[in-house]
């Protein structure tokens, strides 16, 4: 493969959900640029075709990919690097009509053929439900780590979840946690929390299905505008401290966990 495999990218996570815009991009991109604002080499692969994300939400609209001989040149921020389609399309309003095998063929193409360089974490934001561009994730994605699954605290979104979860452990990919989104929002002028969603569902989902829960991310305007317009987060706003939180854990989970582990299985032969 070239420019991928375990040689080059030392871990690979997807972020899922069953549901639809409860945050996997969001997360996905803030969890990327925290990780990479402590060192790390990231790689951002959205492999949403009908939605991509991250141009508008890196601040990286209008610019495009790249390739030569040896494939897709990543876009670069720091230490972030960046593939999407929404790169590739010739204006942002154009719209990917494409089927199942034309899909299957192009995210293959992003599994194996972007010069990505060496990574210390690629994260995969992988669009909602449990069809083409998931399953394609999963089965043709042999380094895939596992995954981290998003929902919101409602049950509209953890039915979904949960058929999520089942899928990803049908096809025996690790679930890495559960991250709770849009769990309440403070009140500009009190501060008082209110919870818009009813309270409980990400951590019932938790529970039953044994996952470890990373965290909750209130709702947040400062997080919403920051989405719009590139990823800088603001300091101090109610999104920051959990967002910082949950990148802790994540940074344990897929990074220094597994080199510990690396390490053990080195020292026990
Ligand atoms: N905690 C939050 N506070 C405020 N706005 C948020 C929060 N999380 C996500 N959003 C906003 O909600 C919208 C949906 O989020 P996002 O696009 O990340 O969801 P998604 O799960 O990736 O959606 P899709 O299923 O369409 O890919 C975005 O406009 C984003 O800015
Ligand atoms: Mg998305």
């Amino acid at each position: 493969m070239k420019g991928h495999g375990p040689a080059y990218i030392r871990n690979t996570v997807a972020i899922v959900s069953g549901k639809g815009g409860v945050g996997k991009s969001t997360l996905s991109v803030m969890l990327a640029a925290s990780l990479a604002e402590r060192g790390y080499r990231i790689g951002l692969l959205d492999v949403d075709l009908h939605g991509p994300s991250m141009p508008v939400m890196l601040g990286m609209e209008g610019m495009r990919l790249s390739r030569d001989d040896h494939g897709i040149i990543p876009l670069q921020r720091g230490n972030l690097k960046a593939v999407s389609i929404g790169f590739m399309l010739e204006h942002t309003d154009d719209a990917l009509i494409w089927r199942g095998p034309l899909k299957h063929q192009i995210i293959c193409e992003f599994l194996t053929e972007v010069q990505w360089g060496p990574l210390d974490c690629l994260i995969i934001d992988v669009p909602p439900g449990t069809g083409d561009e998931p399953l394609t994730v999963m089965q043709m994605c042999n380094d895939l780590d596992g995954v981290f699954v998003v929902t919101t605290p409602q049950r509209a979104s953890a039915v979904d979840v949960r058929r999520c979860v089942t899928f990803c452990r049908k096809l025996k990919v690790p679930i890495l946690g559960l991250i709770e989104n849009m769990h309440g929002i403070a009140c500009p002028s009190c501060g008082e929390v209110f919870q818009v969603f009813p309270e409980g569902e990400g951590r019932r989902v938790s529970q039953e299905m044994h996952i470890d829960m990373l965290g909750s991310i209130p709702i947040d305007p400062a997080l919403a505008s920051s989405c719009d317009c590139g990823y800088c987060m603001s300091k101090g706003s109610s999104s920051y401290d959990a967002m910082k939180t949950i990148a802790d854990q994540a940074a344990f989970i897929i990074l220094e966990h597994k080199e510990e582990q690396h390490e053990n299985s080195r020292t026990a032969h």
